[in-house]
């Protein structure tokens, strides 16, 4: 995982008001919850006390109460209240904080902090050129057996659509992969494919290739984005769980007419058939030995995988300058 950066991890809608989540991600064992205010609080999953897991806890008010004793946690996991104790005895109460973890929250999606507090940065990772409050979207959500970094550059992968989307997304056999042309800039890595029908001609040098209006863009840490029209665009968010398993959430967003409830329908109706793509993709992409992608793992990339060597060789970078 690379450190100090807001990951993209859980829908806003899984964590309701009153209502305490557990999810593991990033490695972590976390307890996400909404107090009865509406405030988003994200702690380790493991009472102080005696190490019971305060997501099967409940809220009140503005904290969380561990279901074995009762102790009280706030939203910055502070504790504030021991039952055993009484309400007189607050000294030392301090010692029994919990871990907790900043969230924040944008475009329905919870961001998690992972990396040092107080270094937060400002902005939360998203495509604001690309996606507005016009767009109405649906949502799927997947468990893969896969790393995230293995999941991202399947994304990024415009060898594989003939191959394994042969009779969908990849259909009219384009298997000579022309290019593609990779740019990076801040954290985004831009490309698009550029396939052809082999019909014995040359596949063209990255150089000769250009950027077309149907790009994949993918925002470090873990966001990406097709760009199918200026009307249509595929979203996908890659909540890393830990070294083996990731959740996708994948989002089909749509203004392809004028009207909201319209374009509500139009995105639901793109959801079937983004599974039967995404199903075929976690066919073969759970199957990847090792499971973590790295920049020297050996493997012999080709020329088409331009866009993946450029997702490992900046991820590579990412890693060195947030261990120093
Ligand atoms: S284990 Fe949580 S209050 Fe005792
Ligand atoms: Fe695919």
């Amino acid at each position: 995982m690379i450190k100090n950066q807001w990951y993209a991890v859980l829908p806003s809608k899984a964590v309701r008001q009153n209502r305490i989540v557990a999810a593991k991600r990033l490695n972590l064992e976390l307890a996400f919850f909404r107090t009865e205010s509406g405030a988003l609080g994200c702690v380790a999953d493991q009472c102080t006390h005696r190490g019971a897991a305060l997501s099967k806890g409940v809220v009140k008010g503005e904290c969380i109460s561990c279901p074995f004793h009762a102790l009280e946690f706030d939203a910055t996991g502070a504790c504030r209240f021991i039952p055993a104790n009484g309400k007189a005895s607050t000294q030392n109460i301090e010692r029994y904080n919990v871990k907790h973890y900043p969230v924040r929250e944008a475009h329905g999606i919870i961001y998690l902090w992972y990396g040092e507090e107080g270094k937060e940065i400002e902005e939360l990772p998203f495509f604001p050129d690309e996606l507005d409050e016009s767009y109405a979207f649906s949502e799927l959500e997947d468990h893969w057996n896969s790393h995230y970094s293995r999941c991202i550059e399947n994304q990024l992968d415009v060898v594989h659509v003939p191959i394994v989307h042969y009779n969908t997304i990849g259909r009219g056999n384009k298997t000579l992969v022309n290019g593609p042309r990779v740019e990076y800039t801040d954290g985004v890595i831009l490309t698009s494919a550029n396939n052809e029908t082999d019909q014995g001609q040359k596949p063209k040098p990255p150089a000769q290739c250009v950027i077309k209006p149907t790009y994949l863009k993918f925002r470090f840490p873990n966001i990406w984005l097709n760009h199918i029209s200026d009307r249509v665009k595929v979203m996908i968010y890659f909540a890393p769980v830990d070294e083996e398993n990731t959740v996708l959430y994948i989002r089909f967003y749509s203004k392809a007419t004028g009207m909201r409830w319209l374009n509500q329908i139009i995105a639901q109706i793109g959801k079937p058939m983004n599974k039967v793509i995404e199903r075929q993709d976690k066919r073969v992409v759970i199957t990847q030995k090792p499971k973590v992608s790295s920049f020297r793992s050996g493997e012999k990339l080709l020329t088409g995988d331009g866009p993946i060597l450029m997702y490992r060789k900046i991820r590579d970078e990412y890693q060195t300058k947030s261990a120093e």
